[in-house]
Parts: structure tokens; sequence; C-alpha cells
């Protein structure tokens, strides 16, 4: 079995960089002359098919730390359909530039991949919105569907003060995922760590959690965005095309992931991209901040990448719910992930490449446990200094690896069991 996912992870490896230099494509960014063409309809959706093709455009974001391009538009392509696209914005003025379509190199084989289309703003243009168009002119722009332009220079972005210090993007929750209890723990973990917004990507969820995170949306910690991606696609249930067929890889985990990372990029100083089973744990400060201003302190030339190895506290050592610390507990489906005391060595041999996760506001285009493209330097946390605390929901294939027990999740116990 390991043999064997070791061979698959070298060939998912010979693809990638078989497939590293992104294909390009020239576009002609275009701008109609008159303000009629403004938007008609605009995408309230957060993913929106592209007329008159098998694209969908999920958000368009300002990003003009690209060289010659003002706009990044996150999608989803089908990577053999890829045509020439023209941009178009609303505003008064008409010009056209060059842009860019990049398929993101990893697909793990999937007719439809994380894409981003790259426009140039003309000059003069205040632009607001945006749509792509498979001809540079003569078409019905009435049936367009067009994006807002997020991300705009704000004074707050001038004065470089962040509203969140530290925001987790939880990657596609789906098939009515309900286990309360560990998520309800989490979200206090995370609470307590010094997280001030945890974006999910909603897909399904089972009728207790749903009713779980309505609470902590209002509440502010939360931020759900609907994700109805099987109303247009046949989203995979798992992350290998030739293993687990379907359109697109895990639910679109690497197009929510990256929107995630744009959508908090100018909001959260450090974006942090784990699971609902996984936690990002100092251990030698209290919180996530005071161990950062240490880091950053020490190694002022990383650009914002920081490495965290992982680390499985594995399912067969922990009791299910027969030590659960309340009584008011019982009952509630899911469980207790307090109860996670025993950690495994990492598997250096078998997940080395997939195991690194990071804080992430430099990052250009995200992979799922690396980054594909980014901005400046990064560096491996050592693990005394922070572990991603990994507590899988399912029991694994045995491994034989040296076991430790690990406590530092009780540390936070009174607390946690205090919310
Ligand atoms: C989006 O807009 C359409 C038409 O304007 C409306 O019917 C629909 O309820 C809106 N959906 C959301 C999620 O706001
Ligand atoms: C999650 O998505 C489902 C399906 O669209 C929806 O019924 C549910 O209310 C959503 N949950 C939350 C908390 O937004």
């Amino acid at each position: 079995m390991h043999l064997r996912l070791f061979l698959l992870l070298i060939a998912v490896f010979i693809l990638i960089i078989t497939e590293r230099t992104p294909r390009i494509y020239r576009l002609i960014t275009q701008i109609h002359g008159s303000t009629n063409t403004c938007p008609f309809q605009i995408s309230n959706q957060s993913i929106t098919p592209l007329e008159n093709t098998k694209h969908f455009l999920v958000s368009a974001y300002m990003d003009q730390r690209v060289r010659g391009y003002d706009i990044r538009i996150i999608s989803i392509f089908r990577r053999d359909l890829i045509q020439t696209l023209y941009c178009l914005f609303c505003c008064h003025l008409s010009n056209t530039t060059p842009a860019t379509v990049s398929v993101h190199s990893d697909h793990f084989g999937f007719p439809f991949s994380a894409t981003d289309v790259m426009c140039q703003i003309p000059p003069n243009c205040e632009a607001t919105h945006v749509t792509l168009l498979t001809q540079p002119d003569g078409v019905e722009v009435s049936n367009q569907r067009w994006l807002p332009l997020k991300n705009k220079k704000t004074s707050r972005e001038e004065e470089k003060t962040f509203q969140f210090d530290f925001t987790v993007c939880i990657s596609t929750l789906y098939g009515e995922y309900n286990n309360v209890l560990q998520f309800a723990q989490t979200l206090e973990m995370y609470r307590l760590l010094g997280v001030g917004r945890v974006v999910i990507y909603n897909n399904s969820a089972g009728p207790e959690l749903n009713r779980l995170l309505k609470t902590y949306s209002e509440e502010g910690l939360v931020e759900m965005v609907e994700w109805p991606i099987h109303k247009h696609l046949n989203p995979s249930h798992g992350w290998l095309f030739s293993k687990h067929g379907g359109d697109l890889q895990y639910y679109g985990q690497l197009v929510t992931l990256n929107d995630c990372i744009y959508r908090s990029m100018v909001r959260s100083r450090y974006v942090l991209l784990n699971d609902i089973d996984e936690i990002i744990m100092p251990y030698q400060h209290d919180n996530l901040k005071s161990m950062m201003d240490m880091l950053q302190q020490q190694h002022p030339d990383v650009g914002s990448m920081f490495h965290i190895e992982s680390h499985v506290f594995p399912y067969k050592f922990f009791t299910k719910g027969k030590d659960t610390p309340l009584p008011r507990w019982r009952g509630v489906p899911g469980f207790n992930i307090l109860e996670r005391i025993v950690r495994e060595d990492p598997d250096k041999k078998i997940f080395h490449p997939l195991i690194k996760k990071y804080f992430t506001p430099s990052a250009e285009q995200t992979s799922v446990h690396y980054v594909l493209k980014m901005f400046g330097q990064k560096y491996k946390v050592p693990m005394d200094i922070c572990r991603l605390v990994h507590c899988p929901t399912v029991p694994q294939n045995e491994r034989l690896l040296s076991q430790h027990k690990d406590t530092r999740l009780l540390d936070f116990k009174d607390k946690v069991i205090d919310e």
C-alpha cells in the first residue's frame, strides 16, 4: 500500500513538473465605448457559468502584484476547450490590452481545473465590473453576467491595517457533514489561538451542523460561502481523476482555497489553509500572534510563507466519546477532539511532499499542500515551535511510526469547555 501511494505521488509529481509551465493564451481586453454597456446582470452567485463556453467564473479581484496586469479572475476552465477570450470592463473609455489565461498546473487529471484569467484595465478606466467574451465584438452583451471587482484599494489597505490577524480557509464542506462537536471545539480552539475569521465553502452540511454554523456566522467568526458546484459539474469525491473520476477534484477544493486567499488577503494579515480536522498549533506560545511576531522578527526576509509540518493524532487511540468531559455534550453528533493525546511521527518517506501547510498572504496560486507560484521566500517552521495537529475522522491504514504522548490540545480544555 505504501509503495503504491509512493508511486502514485511520483506520477503526480511528474505530471506537475511536465505541466508546470502554464499555457499562455493571448486575450484582448476590450472596452465598450458607452455607458450603456455597464452591467445588466450582476452575478450574485459564487459560481457563474460563462456565456457561450463550458467554463465558470468564481470571483474577480484587483491584483497588481504581477507586472502588466490589474485583475485576476479565479475561474474553473475545461482544460481541453481553452479558447481566446476578451475581457470586457464596465467604464467609459474604449481601449484594448493583452491578457493571459493560466490553467493551474495541478489539475490531477480532471477535465476541469482551477484557472486564473489575468486582465489589464486600460488607462483612465474606473472599472467596477468585468466579464469575458468569446469574440472581440459583435457579442450580444445583454446576456453576459458581470462580476464585481473585489479588493479595490481602500484607505485601510494603504495604511496597511488589517481587520483580522488570522483567517482560516476551510475547503469545501460536503456530503451532509454533521460532526458538530468536532466543529464547535475546533472553531473555539481557533478563536482561542487568535483567529478572527473562518471562511467555509458550503456544498452541504447536516441539519445540526447547519444550525451551529448559522449561529457562528451571525456572530461573525464564520463566513459561509455557498458552493453549489454539483449544480454545474459532477464534482469528484477524490483527488485523482484516474482513480475517482468526475469533472473536478474534491468538490473544487483548489478553486475554493484560491478564492479564499484572494478574498482574505486585503483584510487579514495571515491566511491559514487547513481542513476542519486540522489545527495549526503553537507549542511555545499561547496564540498564533505571539508566535508569528517572533518568527517574523527572526526571519524578516521570509515573504510570509511559513510551512507547518503535519502530525497525525491517530483515530485508533481515541475513545469515541466514552470519556466525554461534560454530560451536556452527550448526544451531540460528532467526536471530542480533546481525546486526541497520542501523536505519530510524520511519515517522511511517504507524505513528505504533502505535509506542508502555511500562512499565505504572498501565495499567488495555491495547491492543497504547497504553493505553486509565490512571491517572496518561504520558511519551514521547526516542529518544537508549531505543528499542524491532524485528527482524522476515520481510521487510516496502519503505519509503523513512533508514537508520543502529546496533550497539547488539553492545555486549552478548560477554555474550550467554557464556551
Ligand atoms: C440572485 O439574483 C436573482 C435574480 O436577480 C434572484 O432571483 C436570486 O434570489 C439571487 N440569489 C441570491 C443568492 O442572492
Ligand atoms: C449550506 O448549504 C446548504 C445547501 O445549499 C444549505 O441548505 C444550508 O443552509 C447551508 N448552511 C449554512 C450554514 O449556510
